[in-house]
């Protein structure tokens, strides 16, 4: 068993009142992140995804595994041939593997199979939960709580690249395996879902919707 070693937490407290303002102008900015399905196709430079890369690597992880893998893709045949197989998977969900409950969650949001947002937008990036890891020395370990790792470093991409100035859209196409072929990924890679990152058009629209309010998602309990 290796011995824990440890070294000095960098930390910098911050003045109550600056606390409360940074709390909020965040909560501001991230209050104003949508899912886009309407991307221009205008180029981002890869350092601005490698910026973001490199933030969602930060994230906790179960036992420090950091048990993802991101495929950031910006090359036009691949993104036809995801589109592709995408597509074709939404047809068979949408005409016969969809519950009819399903299809009444998800019709405010007016999807179908079509989505060209997977050839338009800049990058997409691919995002594998690593059921298993090889460590240094070849050995393959499973990985314990990969599934909430890398749900945890999915939202920290998407915060990213909102600050960053860009939008994005959490894409799961039903199902998803075909994802470690195409990207050469082995089988204890799980696709977790395809993040599609770029500028919008210039006449994206959003649905409608409302985030439910503090009072009904949070409690507190105090003295
Ligand atoms: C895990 C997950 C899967 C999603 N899958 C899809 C999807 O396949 N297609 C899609 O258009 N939107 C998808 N969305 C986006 C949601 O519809 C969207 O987040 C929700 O309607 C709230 O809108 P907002 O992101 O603009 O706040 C997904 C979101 C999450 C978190």
């Amino acid at each position: 068993m290796p011995a824990p070693q440890y070294e000095k937490l960098n930390f910098t407290e911050k003045h109550s009142e600056q606390m409360l303002a940074q709390s909020h102008a965040f909560y501001r900015d991230i209050r104003e992140r949508r899912s886009v399905r309407d991307f221009s196709n205008r180029p981002v430079p890869r350092a601005i995804i490698e910026n973001a890369l490199l933030a969602a690597g930060t994230a906790p992880s179960g036992a420090n595994q950091q048990p993802w893998h991101f495929v950031a893709i910006s090359n036009p045949v691949l993104k036809g041939e995801i589109r592709q197989a995408a597509e074709e998977e939404e047809r068979a969900f949408y005409n016969h593997r969809a519950t009819p409950e399903w299809l009444e969650a998800i019709a405010p949001f007016g999807l179908d199979e079509h989505k060209p947002f997977l050839e338009i937008a800049s990058y997409l990036i691919v995002i594998f939960a690593q059921k298993a890891i090889t460590d240094d020395e070849g050995r393959q370990h499973k990985t314990y709580y990969s599934t909430e790792s890398v749900g945890i470093a999915t939202g920290m991409l998407i915060t990213a690249l909102h600050l960053a100035g860009l939008v994005t859209l959490t894409h799961t196409p039903n199902p998803m395996r075909f994802l470690n072929q195409l990207l050469d990924r082995p089988d204890s890679d799980r696709p977790f879902l395809i993040l599609v990152a770029g500028y919008p058009s210039e006449e994206a629209q959003v649905p409608v919707i409302k985030k439910h309010p503090l009072e009904r998602f949070a409690t507190f309990i105090e003295a």
